[in-house]
């Protein structure tokens, strides 16, 4: 497991212009290099993913936010993972829930997940339940969703994969309505469990664990300090720079 907090900002399909992605890019790059403690990966759409090739430093990673799962083949319109390498992408979130309501099933995740491994890449692979019920059947689609989507993956590559755990109910609300990080620590445990469970213990202890859905200055620290997670996936608090920079700045303090 990783010794540095990891935070990502999953930008989606914004800014709305190459002029504040610049802007916005730099300020949390300057932001992110200054922390010994936390590792930060920027993933902006992928119109902008060229102006900032190769841009990462040692503490500051360049993400994209989908992938296609080869590298050749007729795909119009589809990244591959080369590509992506080839701009100095380190990090691929694949199965986001956005991308999963568009059609996007667990068979594909796993697909893209093992093309990004392959390449020499960290995948972050998203799961979460749309709403939670009483007789806590969501802990069943959960497994599913977790077993099938790394479908493929060898236990060698787990020490690349990061699973973000994200609660539909969650994502773009305010962190009042995020899961509270006794929640999270629970969610940390069961998906340690389904690994322990799929791969035995050894192999369940590499891949990473991170929380997203809400989340904003007022809960990143308490999250990251007893949610029993190594990280978090920012979404729209990563679109503002000062915001982001607080909450890099509660995890390098964590
Ligand atoms: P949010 O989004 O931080 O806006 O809730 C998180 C995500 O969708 O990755």
């Amino acid at each position: 497991m990783r010794r540095k907090k990891l935070i990502v900002a999953n930008w989606k399909m914004h800014p709305g212009s190459m002029a504040e992605a610049r802007s916005l890019f730099g300020k949390t790059k300057r932001a992110g290099s200054r922390l010994e403690k936390v590792e930060t990966v920027i993933c902006p759409p992928f119109a902008y993913l060229g102006a900032f090739a190769h841009g990462g430093t040692s503490r500051v990673f360049l993400g994209a936010q989908d992938v296609f799962y080869s590298n050749s083949g007729r795909a119009t319109g589809e990244v591959s993972p080369e590509m992506l390498r080839d701009l100095g992408v380190t990090h691929v979130i694949v199965g986001h829930s956005e991308r999963r309501a568009l059609g996007e099933t667990n068979e594909l995740v796993a697909r893209k997940a093992v093309a990004v491994l392959a390449e020499g890449m960290q995948a972050i692979v998203c799961i979460g339940e749309k709403e939670r019920d009483e007789g806590g059947a969501f802990y069943e689609t959960l497994k599913v969703q977790l077993k099938e989507s790394l479908q493929g993956i060898a236990r060698r590559f787990f020490i690349d994969l990061i699973i973000a755990y994200e609660p539909l109910w969650a994502i773009g609300k305010s962190a009042k309505e995020a899961s509270t990080p006794k929640d999270v620590q629970e969610m940390s445990i069961f998906i340690r469990k389904v690994l322990t469970d799929l791969y035995g213990k050894e192999a369940a202890q590499q891949p990473s664990v991170l929380y997203g859905g809400a989340v904003e200055e007022e809960n990143a620290g308490a999250i990251l300090s007893s949610g029993g997670v190594q990280g978090l996936l920012v979404g729209h608090k990563s679109l503002d720079a000062e915001a982001f920079a607080r909450i890099l700045k509660s995890a390098n303090a964590v």
